[in-house]
């Protein structure tokens, strides 16, 4: 029977456990007649999945299937020709429900799939059943890890960076935290576009990683007044270094920095609080007709957008490690210490594998 990975629920408070997983074994799946059976190749990690495992993340609930991102080939197929097309063919599950097209927000109850109540079933097993309607071509130039890596993260930058913050060519941008999945696509999708991009992390070597993919500079968030740190190296030969937006991921102290660093009426597109579950959004800020425009991940339309601009711009997702299912531990334990640039990613099976 086929293997998944679930978290085993323990007791204990939020924030003070860290639930173990188990593999367990589950029937092969049967499509229906809108439905296709996916072999997942590779899942990847976000950051929910470790809050998930630490019971701080909403709906967190034990024997579901983990993780929100796959990529696999569809190996059975409902009646039609809508999913008959699919037979075969290398594709990408969208790692979340409820949300079609609307730009404001989700149509109906928005869940994200992966070790929760909310939408119980995760890419974290060898075989997942999803309606056809929830499948992308991969992009050709990727390879299996590399196309894992972008459902959940790649969406979520291209709302925050593209719908967002509405980046264009030419603009100056600040994408905090650049070590993280959000961060580098929201990097690369920004430098595609022609805009001037910074950066900033706790680590040089990953500013100086960032430099290699496009990146103009970057600095420590670790050092007091980054920000007049990071206008004093764009604000060269007495013009003006003021930036268009920041894509964030932290929270902290992001609106203060923002007072510093952004033109007027420029955009902070936040997509997270890595930091805490709070920002101060001072009065300078207002003064500033700042905007901060929070944003999470997107609809099934932004997510084949993103796609489609991968596909044409043949980027590259950053992988920063390939794990194989046994040693799943060691993914978490990259992302637990912060370790990584850019995205973990588990091989669930070969595409040899037998069924
Ligand atoms: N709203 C949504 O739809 C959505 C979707 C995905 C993620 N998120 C949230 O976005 C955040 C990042 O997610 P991820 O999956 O990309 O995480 P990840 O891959 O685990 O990366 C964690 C990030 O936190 C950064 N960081 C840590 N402390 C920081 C600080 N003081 N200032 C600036 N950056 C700091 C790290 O930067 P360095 O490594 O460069 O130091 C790294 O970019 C998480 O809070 C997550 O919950 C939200």
């Amino acid at each position: 029977m086929p293997k998944a990975i679930v978290m085993d629920e323990q007791p204990g408070k939020p924030g003070k456990v860290y639930w173990p997983l188990k593999s367990i074994t589950v029937p092969l799946p049967t499509p229906g007649p809108n439905e296709v059976v996916v072999r997942i190749l590779c899942a990847a990690l976000n950051h929910r999945d470790l809050f998930a495992r630490q019971k701080l993340y909403r709906g967190a609930a034990g024997n579901i299937p983990i993780l929100a991102d796959g990529c696999g080939i569809v190996v059975s197929a409902g009646s039609s020709d809508n999913e008959k097309k699919w037979q075969g063919k290398r594709v990408l599950i969208a790692p979340a429900r409820g949300w079609n097209a609307d730009l404001r927000g989700p149509e109906r109850e928005f869940a994200i799939l992966g070790g929760t109540k909310q939408y119980p079933d995760g890419t974290c097993q060898e075989f997942i059943c999803v309606p056809s309607s929830q499948v992308l071509a991969c992009p050709p130039h990727l390879s299996d890890a590399e196309a894992a890596a972008i459902p959940l993260a790649a969406l979520t930058a291209w709302r925050a960076t593209m719908v967002k913050a509405v980046v264009s060519s030419g603009q100056r941008v600040l994408v905090t935290g650049i070590g993280g999945g959000v961060a580098l696509f929201a990097l690369q999708f920004a430098v595609a576009a022609g805009a001037e991009v910074w950066v900033t992390s706790g680590s040089a070597e990953k500013v100086a990683r960032a430099v290699e993919l496009g990146a103009k500079g970057g600095v420590s968030y670790k050092e007091k007044d980054w920000a007049q740190k990071l206008l004093k190296h764009t604000s060269k030969g007495g013009k003006s270094g003021l930036f268009d937006a920041v894509i964030d991921g932290a929270g902290g102290d992001v609106i203060t920095a923002a007072v510093v660093l952004l033109r007027t009426g420029g955009i902070v597109a936040s997509y997270g609080m890595t930091v805490g579950p709070k920002v101060v959004f001072p009065m300078p800020a207002v003064m500033k007709n700042i905007e901060m425009r929070g944003s999470t991940m997107g609809s099934l339309a932004e997510l084949a957008d993103a796609v489609r601009y991968i596909s044409s711009k043949r980027i590259v997702p950053v992988v920063d490690s390939v794990h194989s299912l046994p040693n799943i531990e060691d993914a978490f334990d990259v992302m637990k210490v912060g370790r990584n640039f850019g995205k973990i990613v588990v091989r669930v099976q070969q595409e040899s594998a037998k069924i």
